[in-house]
C-alpha cells in the first residue's frame, strides 16, 4: 500500500477514535470537525514546564526550532561544551552500521547522525576492500580473476541515509552543511512528521532520534511509527536527555541548565525562552527505565539502554523481530 494511502487511512482510524472519546463524554452534538478539535484543545499536555492544548504543542516546538535553526549548531557545542559530538560517536559505536544499511534519522535537524552514519559505512567499506585485497595477494593469477567477479556481484549496495525532520529551516541548515562537506551521494532530505512518518512499512534497517523524541508530542505514537518502518530485524536506536543518576553531578548540571544555559541561549542566539523550553523539556521526559518501558509497549524487543555522562543522556536500543 503506498504510503500516502496508509497515511490517510491512519488519520482516519485516529480521527474515528477521537470522536467515539468525544461522543462517550456527551460532546457530540456538533459537527464532527468541531468535536474533533475541541477534544485535541480539551487533552492537555507539556511544553517544557507549561501546561499547553495537545494541538498548540506542535506548533511551538515548531516556532522555537524555526528561532534556533542558524544557530542550532554553535549552540550544541556551547552548551555542552563538544560532548554531544562524543555521544553521537558513541552511538555510531554501538551501532556498528555495516556498508549496504539503510538509515532513517527521524527528527534529524541539521544532519549530524546521518553525516557520522555515511562516514562510518564509508570507513568500513574501506577496511573491508583492503583487507580482501591483502589476502588476495596471496592467490595465483587463477584465483585473482575467479574472485575478480565473485568480488563485483557481491559489491555491497550503497548505504543511505535519510534525514526526516518536521522543520525545514533546521532542514535547510543540514542541506547547506551537506554541500559544504561535499556530501552528495547516498543522502536525502524529507519533512516529515515523527508521528506520521511519511514512509511505506519495512522500509529501514535502523531507525535513529536524537535528542527529538521529547519535542514529539505523542511519544507513543512516534514509536509505533518506528516500529512500522524498520524491517525485520532492524534497530530503533535513541539518544536522549535523561535522568543524572550521582546526586552531586545531580545538583551541578541543574544549577548549569537553568543558570547558565538560557543565558548562553540569549548570548549567543538572542533566545533564552528557546533554551528554557530546552532544559525544561528534559526535565518532563521519562527517566530511562520508564521510556525502556514505553519503548517495549510499542513492541520492541531486545530493550536496553546505557547512560552516558552519568545519565545526563541516555542512549536506548531495541529490535523489530
Ligand atoms: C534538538 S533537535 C535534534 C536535531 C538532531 N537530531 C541532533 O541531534 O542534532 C530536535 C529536532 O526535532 C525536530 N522535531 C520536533 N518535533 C518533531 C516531530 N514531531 N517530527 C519530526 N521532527 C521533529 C525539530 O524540528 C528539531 O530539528
Amino acid at each position: 500500500m503506498a504510503a500516502s494511502v496508509r497515511l490517510l487511512v491512519r488519520r482516519a482510524i485516529r480521527v474515528s477514535h477521537r470522536d467515539i472519546t468525544v461522543s462517550a463524554a456527551g460532546v457530540c452534538g456538533r459537527s464532527f470537525c468541531r468535536c474533533f478539535s475541541d477534544a485535541a484543545q480539551e487533552r492537555s499536555t507539556h511544553f517544557g514546564f507549561e501546561t499547553v492544548p495537545e494541538a498548540e504543542k506542535a506548533d511551538r516546538v515548531y516556532k522555537v526550532f524555526e528561532n534556533v535553526a542558524q544557530k542550532y549548531d554553535i549552540m550544541n557545542d556551547a552548551m555542552s561544551l563538544g560532548i554531544h559530538r562524543l555521544w553521537k560517536d558513541m552511538l555510531l559505536h554501538a551501532m556498528h552500521p555495516q556498508p549496504g544499511a539503510r538509515l532513517l534519522d527521524v527528527a534529524g535537524g541539521t544532519g549530524d547522525i546521518a553525516f557520522r552514519f555515511l562516514e562510518y559505512v564509508s570507513s568500513q567499506q574501506e577496511r573491508q576492500q583492503r583487507r580482501a585485497a591483502r589476502s588476495s595477494q596471496t592467490l595465483s593469477w587463477h584465483d585473482i580473476s575467479n574472485n575478480y567477479s565473485t568480488v563485483e556481484a557481491d559489491r555491497p549496495r550503497e548505504s543511505t541515509a535519510v534525514v526526516c525532520d518536521i522543520n525545514k529551516e533546521m532542514l535547510k541548515v543540514g542541506k547547506q552543511k551537506a554541500d559544504s562537506m561535499g556530501i552528495t551521494t547516498g543522502l536525502s532530505w524529507v519533512v516529515g512528521d515523527a508521528e506520521e512518518l511519511p514512509f511505506d512499512d519495512d522500509q529501514f534497517d535502523i531507525y535513529t532520534i536524537a535528542f527529538g523524541i521529547r519535542n514529539v508530542t505523542h511519544i507513543d505514537q512516534a514509536l509505533q511509527e518506528a516500529l512500522r518502518v524498520l524491517k525485520p530485524g532492524g534497530r530503533f536506536m535513541c539518544l536522549e536527555f535523561s535522568k543524572v543518576t550521582n546526586p552531586l553531578l545531580a545538583r551541578l548540571y541543574d544549577v548549569y541548565s537553568f543558570q547558565v544555559i538560557p543565558v548562553l541561549g540569549e548570548v549567543i542566539a538572542g533566545d533564552w525562552k528557546s533554551y528554557q523550553y530546552l532544559v525544561e523539556s528534559i526535565r518532563r521526559f521519562p527517566d530511562q527505565e520508564e521510556f525502556k518501558s514505553m519503548i517495549e509497549d510499542a513492541g520492541f524487543y531486545c530493550v536496553r539502554y546505557s547512560n552516558l555522562t552519568g545519565g545526563v543522556v541516555a542512549l536506548h536500543s531495541g529490535f523489530k523481530l
